[in-house]
């Protein structure tokens, strides 16, 4: 395609009530890499995001926290916007979806369903109400005993310890997550949108399997199947009407004509990708957004809208958000690109081995953002398969190929240019050209297959190492009579450094424009990335561009992300599968599209627990014998305890950051005396003290009893 696209570029919006963590940033990674590629083509790319603030998820955390929702969610707005700036997640803007915008397309979209396409209906639903919370309760609130199997403390939805499926009403002893009181059944009026529809299918059908103006697949393979599979076969009807009301308490947009009904979230959730960018549009001036919104403008300016999103909200993207733009008279999206879901060292990521690992935490353990830009990079190959994050390899690549391949071209050669030839460059060496695979690699950033293109780009790099083998500059410059070739063969190294940072620049934007600096050039282009530079270029001294990665740091970053009270059970990764494969064929049965939403967000609560339950935890007055610091452990404090034992027990205690060892000597605290022992690389850990912290309030507080407590007392 030789004229400008102009393509609007989305990523799914996060939730306004959790941490962006690794897992998140596969998808904004991939889409960050993919708009700097097509930028570097000239192509006109907007890139949108927002944070996802609706729904009883938020409302509830708002409320723990103290705070209202709207405090909630300008807190974590600013939290979000940093670590996507500091991943070089570079958005051109990153909005709410509690704006007026939103609230304006919203409105629009809804009313044009109701009024013009008549697909709105409402009907009386029954469902679980908490009497004294007065609120009805998603089904991730309600918990109960599985009716297949009994366990307790299982989902309104599903039961994690057998499998099962079912209706939050068949739950034995159900009670309320939120207060702990037992719902009852009441019945409310509910909006629904028609998705069930016959004209509503059969776009459907279509849209899915379709393709996009320059013959792309509008879903990727998998994607498509998949929808297949929830379409069902021509002339079968396998959907159902998509509740998209909530009642009040609720924090969302209250519906047209509906007092104390509500938008679900999931409902303005996508129209936010439209409120971003007229959000956008509205303060650079130069932006038609109609172009790229309305379906007659833009199928005539051959926008694209193309939306980033994970595997676990395609069923939201492929049929709920296309089918309602459709029938509102907006355009439909021209693409998916969905992605996978991140592994780390072959399992789901886990609270308990630190593997949950959050972007802040990286950052603040001063990893290279770019190491894992790189790494999610070499993993993408544009499919829906998940990527697994091992920590050993990313080691071993970013080692051998950015430090040992790459930026080691520069560092051997520079030296020479600054300190022999005034810095100034000689002209290419026509013995090896830069006429490298560009096309290959740029139709593998095309298709989203980064793999692909890292493996070009890398074998493009060794021959440019074997260049420099084979001519050694080292050698060249102590012999007589060798400079002109000593300068022809470090300009030429620096030409061929200067082209694969070219090639590089949508996966390393922060390196490649260091590189920039050092090499004295304007931004690379796609187009000039493999020019040489001309003779008599002058570059800047050679500065330091990047460092290798050591296992002790990435050591330290599990550690830091270690939580030792997480359930071991978040280390199972075949019962999660075996999960997400269910409620993958939930989906399929068109029931509580709502449970995937409010799943994640309701972990935040505890679940309720029995009196016996509380009573297995054996807490106890402990004396704090020692306490000293811990050689190579960031995080720990060892803590010797009396708890009226013949010997005191060792702790290894998370509290460094808070406390000096030597003002802990001689002080009482409250420990968990039954907590299994733990093999820790320090020594075994033999309990547990307890702390208080909160996710606002920074800091981190043991706790006293009250004057008297002795040692070894029982706490309950
Ligand atoms: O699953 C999620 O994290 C949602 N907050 C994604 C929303 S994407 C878009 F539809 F807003
Ligand atoms: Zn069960």
């Amino acid at each position: 395609m030789t004229s400008v696209r102009k393509i609007l570029v989305t990523n799914a919006l996060p939730y306004a009530n959790g941490d962006i963590h690794l897992g998140h940033l596969v998808g904004y990674i991939q889409a960050d890499i993919w708009v700097r590629y097509q930028r570097m083509r000239g192509n006109q790319v907007h890139y949108v995001c927002a944070d996802d603030t609706h729904g009883t998820p938020v409302m509830l955390r708002a409320e723990k926290e103290g705070l209202t929702p709207e405090q909630l969610i300008d807190r974590v707005h600013g939290e979000h916007s940093r670590d996507f700036r500091d991943f070089g997640v570079a958005f051109d803007n990153y909005h709410s979806t509690h704006s007026p915008e939103n609230r304006w397309y919203a409105e629009d979209i809804y009313t044009r369903l109701r009024d013009g396409a008549k697909l709105i209906d409402t009907r009386s639903i029954e469902q679980f109400y908490d009497p004294v919370k007065e609120m009805f309760l998603p089904d991730r609130f309600i918990k109960g005993e599985c009716p297949k199997c009994g366990a307790a403390d299982q989902y309104g939805d599903n039961c994690e310890a057998c499998g099962a499926a079912y209706a939050p009403t068949e739950l034995k002893n159900p009670y309320s997550a939120v207060s702990g009181a037992k719902p009852v059944l009441r019945t409310s009026e509910h909006y629904f949108f028609r998705l069930s529809d016959p004209q509503a299918v059969e776009f459907l059908r279509g849209w899915t399997q379709g393709s996009t103006p320059d013959g792309s697949r509008r879903l990727q393979q998998e994607a498509a199947n998949k929808m297949k599979e929830w379409l069902g076969e021509a002339g079968e009807n396998k959907l159902s009407d998509w509740d998209i009301s909530r009642d009040a308490p609720y924090f969302g947009f209250e519906i047209p004509g509906a007092p104390g009904k509500y938008f679900y979230v999931w409902l303005d959730a996508p129209i936010g990708y439209f409120a971003s960018f007229k959000n956008l549009a509205d303060k650079r001036g130069d932006i038609n957004v109609a172009e790229f919104t309305e379906a007659g403008p833009a199928a005539a300016a051959g926008t694209e809208l193309i939306h980033f999103i994970g595997k676990d909200i395609l069923y939201f993207h492929a049929l709920f958000w296309p089918a309602m733009l459709h029938f509102a008279g907006y355009r439909a999206p021209t693409q998916l690109s969905v992605n996978g879901f991140l592994t780390v060292d072959g399992a789901k990521m886990s609270k308990s081995r630190g593997t949950f690992i959050t972007a802040r935490s990286y950052l603040d353990q001063k990893l290279n953002p770019e190491w894992l830009r790189y790494y999610f990079a070499g993993k993408s190959n544009g499919t829906m398969e998940d990527v697994d994050l091992n920590l050993d390899d990313m080691i071993a690549k970013v080692n051998s190929d950015l430090v040992g391949k790459f930026v080691n071209i520069a560092s051997r050669c520079a030296g020479f240019i600054a300190k022999r030839f005034g810095g100034q460059l000689a002209a290419h060496d026509p013995a090896i050209g830069l006429d490298w695979k560009a096309d290959e690699v740029a139709a593998a950033f095309e298709a989203r297959d980064f793999s692909r293109a890292l493996r070009k780009i890398m074998e493009f790099a060794d021959q440019a190492n074997g260049y420099v083998n084979d001519n050694k500059p080292w050698e060249l410059a102590k012999l007589e009579g060798q400079d002109a070739r000593l300068h022809v063969v470090c300009s030429t190294a620096i030409n061929i450094f200067k082209a694969l940072t070219g090639l590089l620049k949508p996966v390393l934007p922060a390196l490649a424009a260091q590189v920039e600096d050092f090499l004295a050039i304007t931004p690379i282009t796609w187009a000039d990335a493999l020019a040489p530079l001309p003779a008599g270029h002058a570059i800047k001294p050679y500065t330091h561009l990047m460092t290798r990665i050591e296992r002790k740091q990435v050591d330290a970053l599990l550690e830091a992300n270690r939580d030792s009270l997480a359930p071991a059970a978040d280390a199972k990764p075949a019962k999660a599968a075996a999960k997400e494969a269910h409620s993958e064929q939930r989906h399929a049965q068109h029931q509580a599209h709502a449970a995937a939403t409010e799943t994640a967000q309701a972990s935040e609560f505890e679940p309720f627990i029995s009196i016996d339950d509380f009573t297995k935890v054996d807490l106890r007055i402990a004396r704090i014998v020692s306490a000293e610091h811990v050689e190579g452990a960031a995080k720990l404090i060892k803590l010797m305890l009396d708890i009226g034992e013949p010997q005191p027990r060792q702790v290894f205690a998370g509290i460094k950051s808070a406390y000096d060892p030597a003002t802990l000597v001689g002080r009482l605290t409250v420990m968990v005396a039954n907590l299994a022992p733990r093999k820790m690389k320090f020594g075994m850990s033999e309990g547990m003290v307890l702390a208080a912290s909160g996710e606002g309030n920074p800091g981190l507080f043991i706790l006293s009893p009250d004057a008297g407590a002795q040692p070894g007392m029982r706490v309950k």
